[in-house]
């Protein structure tokens, strides 16, 4: 399985959800690999967000490491599951999409998730709310985990 996180820049929502999985699929030792993007290239090659970085840390996630780069093309044949954080994201992937296999691929984070405390992940790089978007996201993370091996896990 091979998951793709969507945002605007790549520095702050995106990244976090990578780190989120990422974390999941070693605790959990699954052979799935998840990557993001941005839907623009305004800050291609930067690592995240300084809060990103620090509201992860303090959850016990790394992604200092990681490194903004612009989604591309090939990105909707490479991955299986392409995950929008909001509708302007969602909306951008599927401009790029060629053909309904693509499209089929695309979703928005929370509606894939079941998650209906919010319908989009809000953007908290003006409003400085990490600590909700990381709360929103490893809780929507959890549920698809938990979905795609139709298990239950205990949330912790
Ligand atoms: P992200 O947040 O899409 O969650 O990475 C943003 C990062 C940068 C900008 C906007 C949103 N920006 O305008 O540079």
């Amino acid at each position: 399985m091979k998951i793709l996180m969507v945002c605007l820049g790549n520095i702050c929502r995106s990244p976090i959800a990578q780190g989120i999985m990422q974390k999941k699929i070693e605790d959990l030792g699954l052979t799935w690999t998840v990557d993001s993007a941005g839907t623009s290239g305004w800050h291609q090659g930067e690592k995240p967000d300084a809060r990103a970085i620090a509201i992860c840390k303090s959850k016990n996630v790394e992604i200092a490491h990681q490194k903004s780069r612009k989604l591309v093309p090939n990105d909707l044949d490479d991955f299986d599951i392409i995950l929008a954080m909001d509708k302007n994201n969602y909306d951008e992937i599927i401009k790029l999409c060629k053909n309904t296999t693509q499209r089929s691929k695309v979703k928005l984070i929370l509606d894939f998730a079941n998650c209906h405390t919010n319908d989009i992940v809000p953007d908290p790089y003006y409003d400085g709310k990490f600590q909700e978007v990381f709360e929103l996201l490893d809780k929507a993370i959890f549920n698809i985990v938990q979905r795609q091996l139709g298990v239950t896990l205990s949330y912790n």
